[in-house]
């Protein structure tokens, strides 16, 4: 029996098991039910007494030697055949989409670099506003229409009534309250309005606030800043048009058109056959809101702007239902890869 033990043992470690196939017919010849070892196991009861534990020693050795030679080549091969796979260098790779950018992110991020090269800073501030912030400090009387619940977004948070910012204007005060002039800075966000959601009005769009304070700036400073924009922003060929308007935050005021560049101006159905498209408000800052932010304005002036940036990625894009850029279509989204 000793003999036997010895000679299986022998054939164990010298047994090569090269793949999965000779692994398992291993396992079934040495290991299994009705296996090698488990047969001499069973020849135990016809040795002599005396003998019996020294064998059973023997037995359980081989036992053990036969399960760590089939444990240690099951691991080697599996992880050979990893690594086999990892060398696989004809298997074709997996395709990785490239995403694409926001076309709002691609239209924010031009505007301002464009106003960072004639020196704009960036500044952001809160969407959920205070009254102060978003009315008071910018002029607008008590019972002026947009603060009504028809345009404005109110939201009770503790014991302040707050609202969604209807407008960037927001920042140009926290802005003036935290900083000294000169000011020059650009605010992009997002603002809330109370509309019913369709192609040319929705209940958020996004903003861009400019605001320049420093001793004697002038509304020609104001239209030269406009026009460096629109022409950086649409080509060489782009004209600006300004129309009286009002605000409560600026005096004067006005809104500016940009040569519709769809049509060149000849007119089409997206300027209405003007030639001509709305794309921002402006103005000079009134004394009052440069006073109530501790500005002196007898010895400051200034000039504030906010444009939509959903118009000028419309006229960008060719873009015309708003609610286009909140939809997260892949097909819509995908189209705008490779901007900057
Ligand atoms: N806040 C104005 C709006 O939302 C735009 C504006 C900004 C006008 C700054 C004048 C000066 O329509």
């Amino acid at each position: 029996m000793k003999e036997k033990i010895d000679e299986i043992k022998q054939k164990i470690v010298a047994s090569t098991i090269q793949n999965g196939e000779e692994l398992e017919s291993f396992r079934i010849k040495y290991l299994g039910s009705k296996g090698i070892i488990k047969d001499l196991f069973s020849g135990l009861k016809e040795v002599a007494n005396e003998q019996k534990r020294e064998v059973g020693q023997l037995l359980n050795g081989l036992r053990t030697l036969a399960q760590e030679k089939f444990d240690s080549r099951k691991e080697e091969l599996v992880s050979e055949d990893g690594e086999a796979s990892k060398l696989d260098v004809s298997r074709p790779g997996d395709p990785i989409e490239i995403g694409a950018r926001h076309p709002l992110s691609l239209v924010r991020s031009e505007i301002i670099e464009i106003f960072s090269r004639i020196g704009f800073s960036v500044s952001e501030g809160p969407e959920i506003e205070d009254d102060w912030h978003n009315f008071s400090a910018l002029n607008f009387p008590p019972e002026h229409p947009a603060r009504d619940m028809q345009d404005t977004f109110f939201i009770e948070k503790g014991e302040k009534e707050m609202a969604l910012r209807t407008h960037t204007s927001s920042v140009q005060v926290r802005v003036m309250e935290n900083e000294k002039p000169p000011i020059r800075t650009i605010s992009p966000g997002r603002v809330y309005r109370n509309e019913a959601i369709s192609a040319r009005a929705h209940c958020f769009f996004h903003q861009v606030e400019g605001l320049y304070i420093d001793k004697d700036v002038s509304f020609a400073d104001l239209k030269q800043t406009l026009l460096y924009f629109a022409k950086e922003m649409f080509g060489e060929k782009a004209q600006i048009r300004l129309r009286p308007s009002y605000f409560p935050f600026t005096e004067p005021s006005a809104e500016v058109d940009i040569s519709c560049t769809i049509c060149n101006s000849k007119g089409c159905n997206v300027c209405k056959y003007t030639g001509w498209l709305e794309i921002l408000g402006c103005g000079m800052v009134d004394p009052n809101v440069l006073e109530g932010s501790n500005i002196d304005s007898k010895e400051y002036s200034g000039f504030a702007f906010g444009m939509g940036v959903e118009r000028i990625a419309q006229l960008k894009y060719r873009v015309n239902d708003l609610r286009l850029y909140s939809e997260n279509d892949v097909r819509f989204l995908k189209q705008f890869k490779g901007g900057i």
